[in-house]
């Protein structure tokens, strides 16, 4: 869903068509679309030459053998005059239709599905492309790995950055964001938990299977849909700000349960208050789910509903875990990184607005944080040598990013000062609201807004090696010497560590 381009692209189509000569071809020839959308880190991920609009996912689920069936229709519009396209799927195909007519499709890689159609398309043309797939999807392994996790009774699709592949296909990358119809018939009494809301309540189908609907009425980026199938209690309100919250717990979480949900239901209260610091919240509905003990180890920021393993609640409630979680809402999800090079951009914002709501919660300032963090790994640490605007594709979760991206952006704040810094926020996630963004594009907004040149900042404590100097303050080198720990540290680790 890149509208301004696309729009640009199919102008510029028609412009070249109306011109042409009689007698000389009416238009180039068309191309393959490219296997990959451009990332640095990731350059098979996501696809060239179209651009999606609408995922219609429906699905049928049997946790006792883990067989997933399904037809996905993909609504898209092509950006180039094409002849073949690629979609990122790993599961068998058994016919792909355009436009109605039966295309060819053939595998170039372990997660590269080439559709050939039937008949050119040509550039600004809309596409209907339909996919009748079925699979173990536990069992397809791309490099060792895969981002469906089967469970003792159920499964979960949840995983950054790769998850879409496993349950349907898709242009899989943060670039093209889309809209999502998520309807899944599993055997009666078994819940199914996707984004966003249920427009109606599961329905019953053939004897012994009902089927759930999930819909998302705002640009959603692959990795952040999600699907969770097993047994789930779910709880639903409405939250002050008219929304509905919808969370889920897996119910064999144990003793685990009460802390689940006094950190998950506190859910609508993070969402208030990151409201006010970072602007409305972007989207239609609020909730999370409390994965099950044999799940995911992580937690992730799916849209609308973040996933929780259960590890973040050994030792009581954690709303850290929870804040970071709902922070990514702005920072991540509505605003998404165009290139997984700069995952920073989400991880240290995430993080920082922990130390945010340690201070409003008066267990520590995002001061003293700063101070303890700083502290806690010393020069020689190997810590220091990952850099946050660049850590590699198999470092965009390490600590660095979250810790040191957090250093970051607190010193964003003390160059700009609170009034600045707080408008550049706004400023950042309602400029970019349902788009993507840079490293280069947020210096440039944080640079605009407070009138500074903050180019030593970003590169001392994003892009250099080291543990960087404290500026020659004699008060800072004091208080990061002997930093007392904040109540909130502990807390705010075990939300980092996965
Ligand atoms: N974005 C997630 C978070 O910070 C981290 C996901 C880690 N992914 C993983 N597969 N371990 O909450
Ligand atoms: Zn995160």
């Amino acid at each position: 869903m890149r509208r301004r381009i696309v729009a640009a692209v199919a102008a510029l189509a028609m412009t070249v068509t109306g011109t042409t000569l009689a007698g000389t071809p009416a238009q180039a020839a068309p191309t393959p679309g490219s296997p990959g959308i451009g990332d640095s880190y990731y350059p098979d991920y996501g696809n060239g030459g179209y651009d999606v609009e609408h995922y219609d996912i429906r699905l049928r689920y049997q946790p006792g053998t883990d067989r997933l069936t399904g037809t996905t229709t993909i609504l898209a519009r092509a950006t180039q005059d094409l002849s073949r396209f690629n979609l990122d799927f790993v599961l068998d195909v058994s016919s792909v239709r355009v436009n109605g007519w039966s295309a060819t499709h053939s595998r170039s890689d372990a997660h590269e599905l080439v559709v050939t159609p039937a008949r050119t398309i040509r550039s600004g043309q809309l596409l209907t492309v339909v996919v009748q797939y079925a699979g173990v999807p536990s069992q397809v392994l791309v490099d060792g790995y895969t981002g469906w996790r089967r469970t003792a009774d159920g499964a979960m699709a949840v995983n950054e950055p790769e998850s879409a592949w496993w349950w349907y296909p898709s242009n899989d990358h943060p670039l093209d964001k889309a809209t999502f119809d998520v309807s899944v018939s599993v055997p009666d009494g078994v819940e199914v938990i996707s984004n966003g809301v249920q427009p109606r309540p599961p329905i019953g189908e053939l004897l012994g299977w009902t089927r759930w609907i999930w819909r998302t009425t705002k640009p959603t980026a692959t990795y952040l849909s999600f699907l969770t199938i097993g047994q789930y209690d779910i709880v639903t309100d409405t939250a002050p700000n008219g929304q509905p919250v919808v969370n889920a717990y897996h119910v064999g979480l144990g003793d685990l349960a009460g802390a689940a949900r006094a950190s998950i239901e506190r859910t609508a209260e993070v969402v208030d208050w990151a409201s006010g610091l970072f602007g409305p919240y972007p989207f239609e509905a609020q909730g999370g789910v409390a994965g099950p003990l044999d799940g995911i180890g992580f937690a992730l920021e799916t849209q609308t509903r973040p996933v929780y393993g259960p590890s973040f609640w050994r030792r009581g409630a954690n709303t850290y875990v929870v804040t970071h979680e709902i922070a990514h809402q702005w920072f991540g999800d509505s605003v998404s990184v165009a290139d997984w090079r700069n995952i920073w951009l989400n991880e240290g914002f995430a993080s920082y607005a922990e130390w945010l709501w340690s201070e409003a919660q008066g267990e520590g300032t995002a001061q003293e944080l700063f101070d303890f963090t700083y502290a806690y790994y010393p020069a020689d640490d190997p810590f220091w040598q990952v850099l946050p605007g660049d850590p590699g594709p198999n470092r965009i979760f390490h600590s660095a990013v979250y810790d040191r991206g957090a250093l970051a952006v607190h010193q964003i704040r003390l160059a700009v000062g609170d009034d600045a810094f707080f408008r550049i926020l706004r400023a950042w996630t309602a400029q970019r609201q349902y788009g993507n963004g840079t490293n280069e594009q947020f210096q440039a907004l944080a640079e605009q807004i407070s009138g500074r040149d903050l180019s030593a900042v970003f590169t001392t404590w994003l892009f250099t090696a080291g543990r960087p100097e404290l500026a020659g303050d004699a008060t800072a080198q004091a208080r990061v010497a002997t930093p007392p720990q904040p109540k909130s540290w502990a807390r705010i680790q075990e939300a980092h560590r996965f």
